[in-house]
């Protein structure tokens, strides 16, 4: 077993700018861990002012910022010298941005680049990465279950071999999951190759949660697109345009406890190489669908005229939505001992963080 103390040395945060990544950086330093947090850019304040304050606010431990690129070998050497544990949540797998194809190929890169490294501090015991749950799920019936034991290319027989490497050049949704699916799988084998430290992967769904700064209001993330139903426009439409369906099972997990559960992961005796644990609704109140999500948010913002869902007719949906992805973030619960917020507190605070941040 090598679970960590922050007694024994600096934990280091890849994509610690970003939406996940930041809370990370905020969690560890509420632990008092000594945090070694990697940007791109160390003069970019507008992605990294909130990180510095953070050290700055901290009483009894400290923020460094290293500068690194995933796509450059060695890029991490002196960030990771001398840490107890890497989490690594950054990534390029931007939406639209890369082909299929450099989504998959850019995934084993990123890490092996970031393993090497983990490799070459010796002092690294614990590596957590940010899977995500599409390495979990697939077709499967409605209402299926997801567990952690799932893989995103379990059943390839029955749904007519949709999810296979075969197919990965073709859809960005299937390079994604694959991606992190047998990201997983090649870290897991380095770490036990090697040794000296163990991989544990983090699988987010639908992560939702108060922003750090206007950088993280992504573009086509779920956190934007809950600010564009608060604006009144309904699930996948953008300036009026219908760019996703409007109809989806909100599958949601607070950015806090997905922050979290990256630490306690990485502390836990109950935790291996290989461990993965879902991050998602706790339970079936984190489970709504397009139009439930609209009512909810009517009864959390009433100040707000108009809320968005999805195309209604006689107050019901015009079409049912398919009843997918369900599961629950038991194992991180039972496991870890992670305490979540609840889905009033984690969509009120996410409109309210949009108010601050003067975007509503
Ligand atoms: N958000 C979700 O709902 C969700 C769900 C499942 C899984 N995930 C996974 O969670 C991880 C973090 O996602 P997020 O939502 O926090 O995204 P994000 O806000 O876009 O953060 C991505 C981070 O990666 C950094 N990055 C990108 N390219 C880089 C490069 N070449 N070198 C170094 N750093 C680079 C970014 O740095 P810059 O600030 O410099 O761009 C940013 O800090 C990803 O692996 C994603 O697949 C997210």
């Amino acid at each position: 077993m090598s679970e960590i103390n922050k007694k024994d040395g600096p934990i280091a945060v890849t994509g610690a700018s970003g939406y996940i990544g930041s809370r990370i950086v905020e969690d560890l330093v509420g632990q008092g861990y000594e945090v070694h947090a990697c940007v791109r850019d160390a003069s970019n304040v507008k992605k990294v002012d909130h990180l510095v304050k953070l050290g700055k606010d901290a009483h009894n431990c400290d923020v460094q910022l290293f500068e690194g690129d995933l796509f450059k070998k060695g890029s991490y050497d002196d960030a990771f010298s001398g840490c107890i544990s890497v989490i690594h949540a950054g990534a390029t797998v931007g939406f639209n941005r890369e082909t299929p194809q450099e989504v998959y190929d850019g995934c084993f890169t990123e890490n092996e680049h970031v393993v090497e490294s983990v490799k070459k501090s010796g002092s690294v015991k614990r590596f957590v990465f940010t899977s995500s749950f599409a390495a979990v799920a697939h077709p499967r019936p409605e209402g299926y279950v997801f567990s952690e034991k799932d893989w995103c290319g379990d059943n390839v027989e029955a749904y007519k071999g949709a999810w296979t490497e075969e197919n990965i050049s073709k859809n960005r949704d299937i390079a994604y999951a694959m991606a992190k699916a047998n990201t997983e799988k090649m870290i897991y084998k380095m770490a036990e190759d090697d040794g000296n430290f163990e991989a544990i992967s983090i699988n987010p769904l639908h992560v939702i949660g108060p922003l750090m700064t206007e950088n993280h209001n992504q573009f086509f993330s779920w956190q934007y697109f809950i600010w564009q139903l608060l604006q009144g426009n309904n699930f996948g439409s953008l300036e009026g345009k219908q760019v996703r369906s409007d109809r989806m099972l909100w599958n949601m997990v607070d950015v806090r406890d997905v922050a979290k559960a990256h630490r306690i992961a990485a502390e836990s005796s109950n935790a291996k190489n290989g461990s993965r644990f879902i991050l998602s609704a706790t339970d079936h109140s984190g489970e709504l669908f397009t139009w439930e999500l609209q009512a909810k948010l009517k009864d959390l913002f009433p100040e707000i005229k108009t809320i968005g869902g999805e195309r209604m007719e006689d107050n019901k949906p015009i079409k049912p939505t398919y009843d997918s992805p369900r599961s629950y973030c038991q194992k991180a619960i039972q496991e870890l001992g992670l305490l979540t917020y609840s889905i009033d507190e984690t969509l009120r605070e996410t409109g309210e963080s949009y108010k601050k941040l003067g975007l509503l």
